[in-house]
């Protein structure tokens, strides 16, 4: 035990955080790039910002793959664009982005999950129906793993001074059937996103984020902060669109 002073110092590191919530902030998403040259330096920093994440059991049940051969790059983006564009036929209404920018985003890491690694969660890997749903929640212990690692790596190229952009429209098998053999990923792993980084085309701009008292109760639920499927419909309809391409401050 410390002195209380000391306890004090500790949990009183506002410049810490200042400087964390600086990066978390200024952490925004763009989807053109200028041209650059990512030192190999900065893809060790990024990656090593992913290693140090937290994970179910510890497992780490991921790996990143950094592109850096053009063609392959040209590729896996003409994949994304012609997702977008088999979107579109099937009248998803979604508002998809222009996945050209994959092709050329000075940054590029392809990142793996493997979901083996539900094995080493609480599973009874008999078969029944409880061990369902026990595998159920393994997988999503696996996914939060992984995108805390992947969290990571984005606040770190953030903190570099690189705009992001995580995709993860890559997820259909058929996709994965395309991409996996170009980068020499085994049957076993799933390709689970992309992240994609870089300078800005033009400047990144910040996305309306749903303010704290909406996302947050003490002690109890606030029903307030809850929406009916009706309204999250309507949500979807009117506004998703312009929380996905607009600045937030230019959101009527
Ligand atoms: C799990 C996850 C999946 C995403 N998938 C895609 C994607 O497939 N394509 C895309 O253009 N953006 C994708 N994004 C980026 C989001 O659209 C973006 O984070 C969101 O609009 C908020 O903007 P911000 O990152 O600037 O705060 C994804 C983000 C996350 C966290």
């Amino acid at each position: 035990m410390g002195e209380p002073a000391q306890d004090i110092a500790r949990f009183n590191q506002t410049d810490r955080y200042a400087a964390l919530m600086d990066v978390v902030r200024n952490r925004m998403t763009n989807r053109a790039f200028a041209p650059y040259s990512v030192p190999r330096e900065h893809f060790e920093m990024i990656v090593e910002a992913a290693r140090h994440a937290p994970s179910g059991a510890n497992a780490q049940p991921w790996h990143y793959i950094v592109v850096t051969d053009p063609v392959v790059k040209q590729t896996i983006g003409q994949c994304f664009v012609d997702e977008q564009q088999h979107r579109a036929r099937l009248h998803m209404g979604f508002p998809t982005p222009n996945y050209n920018g994959v092709k050329t985003a000075p940054g590029l890491i392809v990142v793996l999950a493997d979901f083996r690694f539900v094995r080493a969660f609480p599973v009874l890997n008999d078969g029944s129906e409880l061990d369902r749903l026990y595998h159920q929640n393994a997988e999503r212990i696996l996914l939060q793993s992984v995108a805390a690692s992947t969290m990571s790596a984005h606040l770190a190229a953030a903190a570099l001074g690189y705009a992001v952009w995580w995709i993860t429209a890559i997820g259909q098998e058929d996709i994965q059937r395309q991409i996996k053999p170009l980068l020499g990923v085994p049957e076993e792993l799933s390709i689970i996103d992309v992240m994609c980084f870089g300078p800005p085309a033009k400047p990144s701009y910040k996305r309306w984020k749903k303010p704290l008292n909406q996302i947050m109760s003490w002690d109890r639920f606030n029903p307030e902060s809850t929406m009916t499927v009706e309204q999250i419909d309507e949500w979807v309809k009117t506004t998703r669109h312009k929380v996905m391409y607009r600045d937030e401050s230019k959101i009527d």
